[in-house]
């Protein structure tokens, strides 16, 4: 009996939870308006009061085109949304370089990622650096700031991607030329980045990229905590998930079974490691093995760890996977790509009596000179950003550069992929994929401002992982283009999807040929 009434009070408390769910979904679209500040004018004059909300209401699926929409209109490239009557509970989205320098840099204080985000991927990345602010977040900055700036890291990134390039991928195409068989190169990708990702950071092989074998647990696990923690953060008010998350119901139990196979995971490999340490036997180059031996405790190895898995994950293979696509449809940037590899390596060759193939990796110097190829990267990284917005919360109340009022608590976005797509911007010529833009003069490349193009965040919290990033990319497209022509199945422009991470649509499948 007791069982019975739990259960009946249970179901009662979730159907008065999912009407007042809906019910919110209701008012938020009724008096969500896009507005205007006094300093930027732009408004919705021609837009009667109710065709803001239709319009809201039309574009909440495809938010990212509408944003750029109201961007491009905006003198000062920044539109507050605001629910009628609660500045406290406005957003601000900003596409302007002043406004985005003074919030992640000038001002950087007032704008921490704040709690309400924090919140969100909490539980899964706990006090990782990633996810936390303030004093938590700066000591494991400095401590991984230097780690970031050895040598030594540097040259054990490109020995693992190097030997996973010519060990796992370039079979793998190989293979797939053999059997003329369609590859997904997104997924290709992924997998290739997971497995990097995890010898840099946990000394630990997934094997992802062997199809053969069956996805291990962790990686698994992985997918299905960030899927999870994604769907909070669309929940439209925050107690929502709170509430599943009390009542361990649908994502939320999903999401604590998956955090809790990473954590179990993770903390073997942290106690295999410490025996080594002990042992004496630990000469691993790994984050792990760094963070170790600075003297930090379990959790926050663990937490530290996670981080770089979830930050070094999807990015890398998400802005790869849009640039072999954008150059199918750019068959002369390519071939300049080729024109810059071969040049660069025919040079080492001649000083380098051990060359047995044409084919021999990139080196680490190598890698440095390939300003076209980098050119290609950040062309690419501009019109389909793998991390398509960003937001902070408001300390205290401010004013941007741009004269937008800011108040307490407010969400305050910087928007990388609108930024890309500004005629204000970068001219007439902003959707075209023209990686010349990148140069002064043709071999000089032009130092385009990191507010303009915060494709890596910028300032104090600027992205740990963008030399790495950068070393990873260069390595793989250019082993991937000397190599092999990819022709895509279909034609169709593909879709942008901006999760956690942008994606491809259904994927990038494709044939492989080989490049003579
Ligand atoms: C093309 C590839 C990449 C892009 C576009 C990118 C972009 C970003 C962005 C936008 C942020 C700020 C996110 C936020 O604060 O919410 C960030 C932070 C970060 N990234 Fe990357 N990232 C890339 C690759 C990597 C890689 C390969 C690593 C690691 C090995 C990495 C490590 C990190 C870390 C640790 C942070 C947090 C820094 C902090 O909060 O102090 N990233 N990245
Ligand atoms: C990580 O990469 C290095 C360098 O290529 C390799 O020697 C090592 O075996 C890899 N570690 C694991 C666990 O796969």
């Amino acid at each position: 009996m007791p069982t019975l009434s739990l259960f009946h009070f249970l179901s009662l408390v979730s159907l008065i939870l999912y009407l007042l769910y809906f019910l919110r979904i209701i008012i938020t679209a009724v008096t969500t308006t896009a507005t205007t500040t006094a300093a930027a004018t732009y408004g919705h004059k021609s837009y009667p009061f109710i065709g803001s909300l239709i319009s809201f209401h039309q574009n909440s699926h495809r938010l990212i085109h509408w944003f750029t929409h109201l961007l491009s209109g905006s003198p000062s490239q920044t539109i507050v949304l605001r629910r009628l009557g609660r500045r406290k509970n406005q957003m601000i989205v900003t596409a302007n370089p002043a406004n985005v320098e003074h919030i992640l840099k000038t001002n950087f204080e007032n704008y921490p990622k704040g709690k309400p985000f924090t919140d969100l991927l909490g539980d899964f990345l706990g006090i990782g650096i990633f996810n936390v602010d303030g004093e938590l977040w700066s000591t494991q900055r400095k401590l991984a700031s230097h780690e970031f700036s050895t040598r030594s890291l540097r040259e054990f990134t490109l020995s693992v991607v190097e030997e996973l390039v010519t060990g796992r991928l370039v079979p793998l195409l190989e293979d797939a030329i053999e059997n003329d068989g369609v590859l997904d190169m997104q997924d290709v990708l992924r997998r290739l980045a997971f497995d990097t990702i995890c010898n840099i950071s946990l000394g630990w092989d997934p094997c992802c990229l062997d199809y053969s074998r069956p996805v291990p647990p962790l990686a698994a696990a992985f997918d299905a905590a960030a899927e999870a923690s994604a769907i909070r953060g669309i929940a439209p008010a925050y107690w929502v998930w709170k509430a599943k998350r009390l009542f361990n119901l649908g994502s939320e139990r999903r999401l604590k079974a998956a955090v809790a196979i990473v954590h179990r995971s993770v903390n073997e490999i942290i106690q295999d490691r410490r025996q080594r340490q002990i042992n004496g036997c630990d000469t691993r180059l790994d984050l792990l093995s760094r963070f170790i031996s600075a003297g930090h405790g379990d959790e926050l190895v663990r937490d530290m760890v996670i981080s770089f898995l979830m930050a070094g994950r999807d990015t890398t293979s998400a802005a790869m996977t849009w640039l072999l696509w954008l150059l199918t449809w750019h068959p002369d940037v390519e071939k300049q790509i080729l024109i810059e590899l071969t040049a660069i390596t025919n040079d080492h060759d001649n000083s380098n009596l051990d060359h047995s193939s044409y084919h021999r990796s990139l080196n680490f110097e190598d890698l440095k000179k390939t300003d076209y190829l980098k050119a290609c990267l950040c062309e690419s990284m501009r019109l389909y950003p793998p991390v398509v917005w960003d937001s902070k919360h408001a300390g205290n109340d401010d004013v941007l550069p741009d004269g937008t009022p800011v108040f307490k608590g407010n969400r305050v976005m910087y928007f990388p992929y609108g930024m890309g797509r500004m005629e204000a911007l970068w001219g007439k010529d902003c959707l075209e994929f023209r990686p010349d833009r990148w140069f002064v003069e043709p071999g000089v490349l032009k130092m385009e401002s990191p507010y303009k193009f915060p494709v890596f965040q910028s300032g104090p919290r600027v992205c740990l992982g963008k030399e790495m990033a950068f070393v990873q990319m260069k390595c793989v497209v250019g082993s991937i283009l000397r190599r092999f022509e990819l022709v895509p199945v279909c034609l169709d422009r593909p879709v942008f999807v901006p999760l956690l991470t942008a994606h491809m649509k259904g994927g990038f499948k494709v044939r492989v040929r080989r490049r003579n």
